[in-house]
């Protein structure tokens, strides 16, 4: 744990791969003083990903890790979490799937938002999958990681509803605008039951 502001704050860790937007939501809720962790290291699977930016720009330490099944590399993102002293492993917009050995070391430790209510429509395309069959409601679930596809205990979840004039586009704007309210949240209620 870190002294930050007189006040006392876990570390973690965001893994993505892309945009971005969940790391940003987490960045900004985790720099108000009240919050129980800090973001101390991004790492992104992809080295492109936009989400690096981000994270430069906030001066987040950051790395690139080209995840394979080779234990090697996991060996040393897990050298990371424990040299940065890492108490939870968020994953947002992470699209790579961890290796099995990986998981069982951080088990409990690593968490996921997923852009539907699981256990319906885990995997890729949601909310194409959604509109296909004709769904009242979708939203977003916050869930533990587990050796299966979007499939560990459920933390939190929140409901939107689907209106005719929904398309993809607007189902993912409302999830998404859910997904930045509840994760940052969440990640603070879980660290601050430690
Ligand atoms: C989000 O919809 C998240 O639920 C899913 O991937 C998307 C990532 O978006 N796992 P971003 O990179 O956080 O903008």
């Amino acid at each position: 744990m870190k002294k930050l502001d007189g006040k006392l704050k876990y570390n973690i860790a965001v893994f993505i791969s892309g945009r971005g937007s969940n790391l940003k939501s987490i960045i900004r809720y985790s720099l108000k003083q009240k919050t129980s962790y800090k973001i101390k290291i991004v790492i992104s699977n992809n080295p492109k990903a936009k989400g690096l930016l981000i994270a430069k720009k906030e001066k987040i330490k950051n790395y690139y890790i080209n995840f394979t099944k080779s234990k090697k590399l996991g060996k040393k993102v897990l050298n990371i979490l424990k040299k940065n002293n890492i108490k939870l492993v968020c994953l947002a917009g992470f699209m790579k799937i961890l290796p099995k050995y990986f998981i069982k070391l951080y088990e409990g430790k690593i968490i996921n938002i997923h852009p539907s209510l699981l256990p319906k429509y885990k995997g890729l395309n949601t909310h194409k999958r959604v509109i296909e069959n004709n769904e009242k409601y979708t939203g977003c679930t916050i869930h533990h990681v587990n050796r299966y596809l979007d499939s560990g205990k459920i933390i939190f979840q929140k409901k939107v509803k689907i209106t005719k004039k929904d398309n993809k586009k607007s189902i993912e704007k409302k999830v998404l605008k859910i997904e930045h309210e509840i994760y940052p949240k969440t990640i603070d209620k879980l660290l601050s039951n430690l």
